[in-house]
């Protein structure tokens, strides 16, 4: 009996362990969930203060010390405030952020402070204008700059429609004065973007493998690849590329080697490419590439005489239109063959009296040879 009380305790401890996810002792907390959870093959620490219908963050100011993911989605918070956790919180322990759907339209200048330990921060699904000219304290280029170890930052329709200018313009200044030393996956799908002001607006993002620029309407590669040493995905489906040119495609091509990790692996499916001379360049080029192409036998090109069509296909096309060419040679050269012996004949017919005359003999022969022939095989 006195032997099995341990390990009933045990059981216990093991059981509590599994299921440790409680109400957070803070009363400005109330209604999060604080506890442990098992997230991404590792145990995390987490406050979850999911649909919860705050209308601003000072609960956050009561974090737990140990807080390593935090989940603050589906409230209502329009701006987020200086110093979201708190003046002299120090949240050693925070590696994971998520701030999604919280409607946020603006992110003060210092509104992350003391979050050294962050290494993802997910900003989806809100209504950020970075430029918003309606406070005097707009324009933030520093709003990323405390997180030093900062390695995913997901900004997935996280910006206000029709701010793609000012957007385009501010995301390079972000990107410069934030000294994201470490960011190694870049997510800023959703976000209509066109141009970018500055073509070197990745370029101080030295150690960025990932770059996710899908369902944007950027036109061309209008921003450049070749400062990114490490990057090895490079997503920029469902855009509004009608063409790559050839410098494009050398870029493409810089990124791959034997001197690197891994070669490049680039998504261009679903963007309106058209079937003109540019597209047999990335035909041929995407025959002897080395960048990993997604989804090869889907990408297609599109005119206005002949509709879609698929890029892989064009051989079959080509081909079909040789087939073609050589078709028309064969019937030329039969009516060409057909008029010279029609003339031929003609010839013949009216010198007929010449040709016996000279041919005569010739005939008479071999007649008479066919004459014997049969004979001799009657004989026989
Ligand atoms: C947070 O809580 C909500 C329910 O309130 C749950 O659906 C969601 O999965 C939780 N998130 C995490 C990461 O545990
Ligand atoms: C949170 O709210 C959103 C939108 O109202 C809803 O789609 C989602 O299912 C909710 N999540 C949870 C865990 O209740
Ligand atoms: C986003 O903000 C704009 C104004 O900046 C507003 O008109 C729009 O309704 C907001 N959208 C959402 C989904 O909150
Ligand atoms: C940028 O961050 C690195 C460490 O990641 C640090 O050594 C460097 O001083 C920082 N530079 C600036 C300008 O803050
Ligand atoms: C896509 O590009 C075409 C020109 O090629 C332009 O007319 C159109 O407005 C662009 N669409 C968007 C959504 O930017």
């Amino acid at each position: 009996m006195l032997q099995k009380r341990p390990l009933c305790v045990i059981f216990l401890l093991f059981v509590l362990s599994e299921a440790n996810v409680f109400q957070c002792r803070s009363k400005l907390l109330q209604g999060c969930n604080c506890g442990k959870i098992y997230y991404q093959s590792e145990t995390l620490f987490t406050v979850n203060c999911t649909n919860l219908s705050f209308r601003d963050t000072a609960m956050l100011r009561e974090l737990p010390e140990e807080t390593q993911m935090l989940v603050f989605t589906g409230n209502h918070v329009a701006v987020l405030e200086m110093n979201v956790f708190g003046d002299d919180a120090y949240l050693s322990e925070l590696k994971i952020v998520d701030m999604s759907n919280n409607g946020i339209r603006e992110i003060k200048g210092k509104a992350f402070h003391h979050v050294p330990s962050v290494e993802r921060l997910i900003l989806n699904h809100n209504n950020i204008s970075i430029s918003n000219e309606d406070d005097g304290n707009f324009h933030h280029p520093r709003v990323f700059s405390n997180f030093y170890n900062l390695k995913e930052l997901h900004l997935t329709n996280a910006f206000a429609d029709n701010t793609d200018s000012a957007l385009a313009d501010d995301l390079h200044d972000i990107f410069v004065n934030s000294n994201l030393t470490k960011l190694y996956k870049l997510h800023l799908e959703q976000n209509e973007i066109k141009f970018f002001k500055d073509a070197n607006v990745f370029c101080d993002l030295p150690n960025l493998h990932d770059v996710h620029l899908g369902d944007n309407n950027i036109p061309s590669l209008n921003f450049n690849v070749k400062c990114l040493k490490k990057l090895r995905y490079l997503d920029l489906e469902s855009n509004n590329i009608t063409r790559f040119s050839e410098k494009d495609l050398e870029a493409f091509d810089s990124l791959t080697g034997t001197d690197r990790e891994e070669n490049l692996i680039l998504e261009i499916k679903g963007n309106p490419f058209r079937c003109d001379q540019a597209i047999k360049v990335l035909y041929n080029w995407l025959l002897e590439t080395k960048v990993e192409v997604r989804d090869k036998d889907h990408l297609e090109c599109h005119q206005a005489k002949y509709g879609t069509k698929y890029i892989m296909n064009l051989k079959n096309l080509a081909a079909a239109k040789h087939a073609k060419i050589s078709q028309a040679i064969t019937v030329l050269l039969v009516v060409l063959v057909v008029i010279l012996i029609t003339l031929l004949a003609a010839y013949i017919y009216l010198k007929k009296d010449k040709v016996k005359s000279r041919f005569g003999p010739v005939l008479d022969v071999l007649t008479r040879k066919v004459h014997y022939t049969t004979i001799d095989s009657q004989d026989v």
